[in-house]
């Protein structure tokens, strides 16, 4: 099969497609032909040596996928072969086949295409948990989505549209228009100006009740500083940091330096609280993320769940795909196809 190696750490040049073993899927497993994989800052992160949880290099990154069940390991009913399928992978979704745990797999709904299938389990569980689980969010409250044009961003925006909570988000001016055709009432421009007094302003100096913030440093305590009495927080990634390699290592000190200590008694008085959350982490959860996707899955049924791929890229685009990303173009997904 041919596979996308992050070979080592670097700028796009260590990326290559490369022909590897096909894998044979073991007992409980399922082997899925790839017809579409999710691309997510996380590979840009791994690719630049970030990202703590990546495997090490040379590696197949990928943690999502579409496709159809090509084989099946001991103990998979044999009825599935040939089933349209969305999957969630422990890395190596990023090649022609991959063997997957059959708990991690579930049927693909007619109504998606494969590209719109692989845009659902990261985004969508990401921000489910955030949003719903962790967050919340409850109609008459207000939410403040941070990189709301991202993936993780439209998703959020989905669910808490179906709260029916105020929304508030940042983004880039370009993706204002977008945002606002999605449902979104109020854009925020981040990067050329102060957003928290502009938010305080819109929301006639109370805040909201949940600000999700995947930038990380200096963002967390603006953040923080946004939230009306009963308000919390989700913190869950550092894009700030990005960059290869010397000022994505001195970026990611920064961060780290700027981040905000939260002391409890001050949570206390304030009435706020904060939570972290890494979807990579919830493996050993798998009946937590099963009911979170079955709810996802009947939103995709109603039509409020609406995974917007912006772009694909075939794997031999790998570079571009990267450069894409990290230049800021995407709106919502970006996929790969064989
Ligand atoms: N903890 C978890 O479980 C989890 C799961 C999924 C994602 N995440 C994190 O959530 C964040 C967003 O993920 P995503 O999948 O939504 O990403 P995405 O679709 O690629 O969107 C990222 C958006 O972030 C903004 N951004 C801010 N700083 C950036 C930078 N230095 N370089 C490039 N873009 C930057 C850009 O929007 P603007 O143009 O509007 O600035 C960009 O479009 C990432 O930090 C990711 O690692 C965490």
């Amino acid at each position: 099969m041919r596979a996308i190696v992050t070979t080592r750490n670097g700028d796009v040049d260590v990326l290559k497609v490369e022909n590897r073993p096909d894998p044979i899927p073991q007992k409980g497993e399922v082997l899925v032909r790839v017809k579409a994989a999710g691309l997510n800052f996380a590979d840009i992160l791994a690719r630049q040596g970030l990202y703590p949880d990546a495997p090490s290099k040379p590696c197949i990154m990928g943690y999502e996928v579409a496709g159809t069940i090509e084989s099946i390991g001991d103990t998979v009913d044999p009825n599935i072969v040939g089933q349209s399928v969305i999957g969630m992978t422990r890395f190596k979704g990023q090649a022609e086949l991959v063997a997957i745990r059959a708990s991690q797999v579930f049927e693909k709904p007619t109504e998606l295409t494969f590209e719109q299938g692989a845009a659902i389990p990261v985004n969508y569980l990401t921000a489910w948990a955030l949003v719903v689980t962790m967050g919340g969010l409850n109609k008459d409250e207000a939410v403040l989505i941070h990189n709301a044009g991202g993936g993780v961003g439209l998703a959020a925006l989905d669910i808490a549209k179906h709260i029916d909570a105020k929304t508030f988000g940042t983004a880039s001016a370009s993706k204002h228009e977008f945002l606002k055709a999605r449902g979104l009432d109020h854009a925020i421009d981040y990067r050329n100006q102060d957003w928290l007094p502009i938010l305080m302003k819109l929301t006639e100096n109370r805040g909201v009740e949940l600000v999700i913030d995947p930038l990380g440093g200096k963002s967390w305590k603006q953040s923080y500083r946004a939230l009306r009495a009963t308000g919390r927080m989700g913190v869950f990634g550092m894009s700030t940091a990005s960059a290869s390699g010397i000022r994505g290592k001195l970026r990611a000190l920064k961060a780290i330096v700027q981040t905000p200590r939260f002391h409890p008694l001050g949570m206390m008085n304030r009435n706020r609280g904060v939570f972290g959350l890494n979807l990579g982490h919830m493996w050993g959860e798998a009946d937590k993320v099963a009911s979170w996707t079955r709810e996802i899955m009947q939103g995709v049924a109603e039509g409020w769940i609406r995974p917007h791929v912006d772009r694909s890229f075939r794997f031999d685009q790998i570079a571009d795909a990267h450069r894409y990303i990290e230049a800021r173009k995407n709106i919502g997904k970006v996929v790969l196809v064989p």
